[in-house]
């Protein structure tokens, strides 16, 4: 292919924006968004559509004993492939783009080879992972943790889920657990494409982010266990009482983020997004609560002192209510940074299409993070209205996701030329 014609190729945006559509039109929620929990019907729905996607174009598709899925086209030389992805399963208030555009803009790239007859000296290969979310199944990445060799795939069978269902029974109910072996083959390189789900693009009129790396994820499950009361009869100095410990706990970690995010590079953040009391009715003192702390740092040493100050506070306000605390961590993942070769072609290929670039961190979690441990990885990230994600109101503008597809492709077409060894 001679430069002129690579450096014309441009991706179909009409027909990415037409997939996007169609798989946002399974588990369907109130403002365009989806909900496809993780080995749901939903998600089981969307791995049908994306499979047959990929058999249309011909791809070597396999599946492996967790679920992940992956299609290669072939190249002039056999060995491991280029590869793209991302995930298609959802949280339960999901957006359309998060994930899905980097699965669907990696069948677009190929299709475009595939039309352009393009020949890539390696192997293509476009994959989703297998509950990235972690909303249902901790920890979040687990099935691209899985295909590198970070957990056992039997310690994944045997995960738990909120609803009590168990990820491999799932996978055997949606008839997903393939027979391909994990871990998984190492690609050669693996670039992602994934809305950046936070503010800073849009607030600087970016287009094109390079991404540098993933912060660090703390996931921390608290069981506090007190004695459930007459919510008329109790005098309140004799209560011991979990909903107010969770409650004090979640007033704690915003003061923490607050008092943290000023210190070192990295912005320190923490989320409370799951509590559950029960037995969980007006005229009862709560028996137990139930819920989660999300603590995120772009500094490992940062992150571990903010993780020793949740636990302080924990135990001090948990003596003074006189209620006991199990604690469970649910993810614990330390920041990763991308290699120079990936984030370094991603910004030379946006500046090459004439797109604004700015290099950033980021501050959600990303298969890519995971495979940043067997294989040169990088991201690209378009911008997020409003910075929002994790809402069906997530919008990325038309043109910016056909931005980062084209940049997907270029890049692609840059890591294929290049020599690789790890
Ligand atoms: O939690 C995350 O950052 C990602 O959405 N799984
Ligand atoms: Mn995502
Ligand atoms: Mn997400």
């Amino acid at each position: 292919m001679t430069s002129d014609r690579r450096a014309a190729l441009r991706i179909d945006g009409d027909r990415l924006m037409r997939r996007i559509e169609d798989l946002a039109a399974i588990g369907p929620i109130d403002g365009g968004g989806s909900c496809r929990l993780a080995l749901t019907d939903d998600d089981r729905a969307g791995r049908d559509l994306v499979v047959t996607w990929m058999r249309d174009l011909g791809l070597d598709v396999s599946i492996d004993g967790i679920g992940n899925v992956v299609g290669v086209r072939a190249g002039r030389t056999d060995g491991p492939p280029t590869m793209t992805g991302s995930h298609i399963d959802t949280v339960r208030t999901g957006g359309r783009y998060d994930g899905n555009l980097g699965v669907l803009a990696g069948l677009e790239v190929i299709e475009t080879l595939e039309i352009n007859g393009i020949e890539t000296e390696h192997p293509v290969a476009v994959g989703f992972f297998t509950d990235e979310e972690g909303a249902r199944f901790p920890p979040d990445m687990l099935g691209s943790l899985v295909y590198v060799g970070g957990m056992a795939i039997e310690e994944a069978l045997d995960i738990e889920g909120i609803d009590g269902a168990v990820v491999g029974a799932e996978l055997d109910r949606i008839g997903y657990r393939g027979p391909s072996p994990c871990p998984g083959p190492s690609p050669r390189a693996f670039v992602e494409l994934h809305v950046e789900q936070g503010p800073v693009l849009e607030a600087e009129g970016v287009t094109i982010g390079a991404v540098t790396g993933v912060q660090g994820i703390s996931w921390t499950e608290l069981t506090i266990t007190g004695q459930s009361n007459h919510a008329g009869t109790t005098p309140m100095a004799l209560r011991h009482d979990p909903a107010y410990v969770a409650a004090a706990v979640t007033a704690h970690v915003r003061e923490l983020a607050t008092r943290m995010g000023a210190m070192g590079e990295g912005r320190q953040v923490a989320t409370v997004g799951r509590i559950e009391l029960h037995p969980n009715l007006v005229n009862v003192v709560a028996a137990s609560a139930s819920m989660t702390v999300d603590l995120r740092n772009t500094d490992e040493a940062l992150l571990q002192e903010a993780e020793s100050d949740l636990a302080r506070f924990v135990a001090e306000a948990a003596a003074a209510e006189g209620v006991t605390v199990a604690e469970r961590t649910l993810a614990r993942f330390e920041p990763v940074a991308f290699d120079n070769r990936v984030v370094d072609a991603v910004a030379a290929v946006a500046v090459d299409l004439g797109h604004s670039i700015r290099r950033m961190p980021s501050g959600a979690g990303h298969d890519a993070q995971m495979l940043a441990r067997v294989c040169p990885t990088g991201m690209v990230f378009v911008p997020s209205r409003d910075g929002i994600s994790h809402n069906p109101a997530e919008h990325t503008d038309p043109a910016d996701l056909v931005a980062g597809a084209d940049v997907l492709l270029q890049t692609i077409l840059t890591l294929d030329q290049e020599p690789l060894d790890r």
